[in-house]
């Protein structure tokens, strides 16, 4: 598979995880109530699986070869996107904690609600408006500049998943993800 296929795979898995944040925002919204430890268990799958694992690839791994391949970032064409990218995954961490703290602070606090709220749908949009932007704009770019090198990332995307992340973990999140939306969705 081509590397930039494999981050095109995994954003399906984590608009499926947005799915089910949309419905549990609905259910909040509404006072309808959650079945316990379910939103902690979504918030682990954005913080280890979205982020850990498929940013990771993306800064850790895709960045560094451009900057390799273009001798410098600010080099590469639509070197913008690289930053807004990067930009975008601080965005998404803060939204990420955000979420937990007010969920935490929610059955004794009322105004806690609007904040979870707030910090839930601006994580679900921006992170929507995210993968867009790479699906459409950066990825096509970075396709053609690294065709040469895909090999050699796809090598060290599967070196992180065993090295780092460890054996069957993306595959576990893809479960808990399943059922969470099996679990959540409707209401
Ligand atoms: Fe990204
Ligand atoms: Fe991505």
């Amino acid at each position: 598979m081509k590397a930039i296929e494999i981050l095109n795979d995994e954003h399906r898995i984590i608009e499926q995880g947005l799915g089910v944040l949309e419905n549990v925002t609905r259910r909040v919204v509404e006072g309808e109530p959650m079945p316990p430890g379910k939103l902690e268990e979504l918030l682990d799958f954005f913080a280890n699986y979205a982020d850990k694992i498929h940013h990771g690839k993306e800064e850790r791994l895709l960045v560094p070869q451009m900057e390799d391949r273009c001798g410098g970032r600010y080099l590469c064409p639509h070197n913008e996107l690289l930053d807004r990218m990067e930009q975008e995954h601080k965005e998404g961490r803060a939204l990420i904690a955000r979420m937990g703290e007010t969920w935490t602070r929610l059955p004794k606090e009322p105004r806690a609600k609007d904040e979870f709220v707030a910090a839930s749908r601006n994580y679900t949009h921006m992170l929507r408006g995210h993968i867009r932007m790479e699906e459409e704009d950066l990825f096509p770019e970075m396709e053609n500049l690294l065709s040469d090198y895909d090999r050699s990332l796809t090598e060290a995307y599967e070196r992180q998943e065993r090295e780092e992340i460890g054996e069957g973990v993306p595959e576990k999140y893809h479960r808990t993800v399943e059922e969470l939306a099996k679990e959540l969705s409707g209401g």
